[in-house]
């Protein structure tokens, strides 16, 4: 029987209900003894579902990584601009941690966690989920195989929906810079990520083009509303948040996103919250800046030359990625659970991941990350080809910093 790892976890809000998920379906393997969030109501029900005494709960995270809990390590999902100091803390409070993306928002911060990790022998594993889900990791076997030779491309997209985009980086947490930070750090860490880990090189020059160029003032329909609910195109606006929100309770929906702007929603309760919330805003009328499409370039050891595309105009959601080798090519698509492996000369071969992608979401990336971070803390984690060292992986947050300093700078090259 596997030892059940005990953790402490800051920030219980809508991503921690990924972990609290894991641990619901599996609690011989995993339990929680300390929670920190400056939301009463969400540490009190977690508090109460996982047992975890009054004195071990805590409104902010810096009390609960000081209050000395023992525990097998931290989990941390608070907000972006807290992940620095939280991981600081927790590490030098003795836990290895597990952290959501993105590391910090700054290079300096990135650097500073990676060598404190490494000083204090810490575990520092990042949320990478892309790593872990099946779609991936098949990707990494091929390309590891030798089977499609040696990479010389890899053309790459992220497929951000159109309703993601407006609830997410227009009216929600990571629309403005300022508040959270740019779009490829917020969004495309896991891109950068996945790529440097796929190729399994460092990258040496970026370059970057890319705008907010529908979500703002300008754009705005003649005659709308500020706020939705009362504008003349709620039902013809595709993003609206009667089409966002409440249509999606009335056909009984009440999940992401929904349960951000209400738990448990109901028609009229939604309804309610929409005339104040920033989800009724129009996306023409937010204080968003973050862009909504960007292309990465990015030139590898190796002479490896990787294209990467984000946009936010899209009905399907998901990644697309091409790998194009010496002896083959990789053609393949998240959305559709398909690989095209195809070796010059021989027959294409189709692979269906549907199976194994759909048990948990990011293409059943989530149960497999936390699962492999139990593994880590229990010291039997030595075979997963997902886990890099935090020195490997604080490498694709370089490749983000360089992509926007490029693209602030006109596209230039930023070299690594
Ligand atoms: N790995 C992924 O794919 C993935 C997916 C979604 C979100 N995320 C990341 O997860 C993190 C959390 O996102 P979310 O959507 O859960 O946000 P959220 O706002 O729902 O949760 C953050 C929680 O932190 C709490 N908090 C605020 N101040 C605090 C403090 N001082 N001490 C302790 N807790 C405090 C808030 O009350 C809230 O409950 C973000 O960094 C986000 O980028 C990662």
């Amino acid at each position: 029987m596997k030892k059940q790892i005990k953790l402490i976890a800051a920030g219980v809000g809508s991503r921690f209900g990924v972990y609290a998920s894991y641990a619901r379906r599996h609690p011989d393997e995993v339990s929680f003894v300390g929670f920190a969030d400056a939301n009463e109501e969400r540490l009190r029900l977690h508090a109460e579902e996982f047992s975890v005494p009054a004195e071990n709960c805590f409104s902010d995270a810096k009390e609960l990584f000081n209050a000395g809990i023992e525990a097998d390590g931290a989990v941390i999902c608070t907000m972006d601009s807290m992940h620095y100091e939280n991981a600081m803390d927790a590490m030098k409070n003795g836990y290895d941690v597990l952290l959501e993306k993105p590391l910090a928002l700054s290079e300096e911060h990135c650097l500073e966690l990676r060598d404190t990790a490494i000083e204090t022998g810490r575990k520092l594993m990042l949320c990478h989920v892309l790593r872990y889900s099946p779609f991936f990791t098949k990707i990494k076997d091929i390309i590891d195989s030798g089977i499609i030779g040696d990479i010389c491309t890899v053309q790459a997209m992220e497929r951000v929906e159109y309703w993601h985009m407006a609830h997410a980086f227009v009216r929600g947490n990571w629309g403005n810079s300022k508040r959270s930070c740019p779009m490829i750090l917020a969004k495309s860490c896991h891109d950068t990520d996945a790529l440097l880990w796929l190729c399994g090189k460092r990258c040496k020059r970026v370059s970057s083009f890319g705008s907010l160029k529908h979500f703002k003032a300008e754009n705005q329909p003649e005659g709308a509303s500020d706020r939705c609910l009362d504008c003349k195109y709620g039902d013809s606006c595709p993003y609206s948040a009667q089409n966002n929100y409440i249509k999606r309770v009335e056909e009984g929906y009440t999940g992401w996103p929904v349960d951000v702007v209400m738990r448990d929603a109901t028609v009229e309760g939604i309804t309610e919250v929409l005339k104040t919330s920033d989800y009724g805003k129009c996306v023409y009328k937010c204080d968003n800046d973050v862009v909504d499409h960007q292309v990465v370039n990015m030139w590898l050891e190796d002479d490896i030359a990787i294209s990467f595309t984000m946009s936010s105009f899209n009905t399907k959601h998901g990644r697309t990625i091409r790998v194009l080798g010496t002896r083959g090519d990789i053609d393949a698509d998240m959305s559709e659970a398909k690989i095209e492996l195809s070796v010059f000369g021989k027959e294409k071969e189709v692979i269906d991941l549907s199976d194994s992608m759909s048990d948990s979401a990011h293409g059943g990336g989530d149960d497999r990350l936390f699962a492999d971070f139990l593994s880590l803390l229990r010291g039997d984690a030595t075979n997963s080809k997902s886990q890099t060292p935090i020195s490997h992986t604080a490498d694709g947050y370089l490749v983000c910093f360089a992509a926007e300093k490029s693209r602030l700078n006109g596209g230039a090259v930023v070299e690594l």
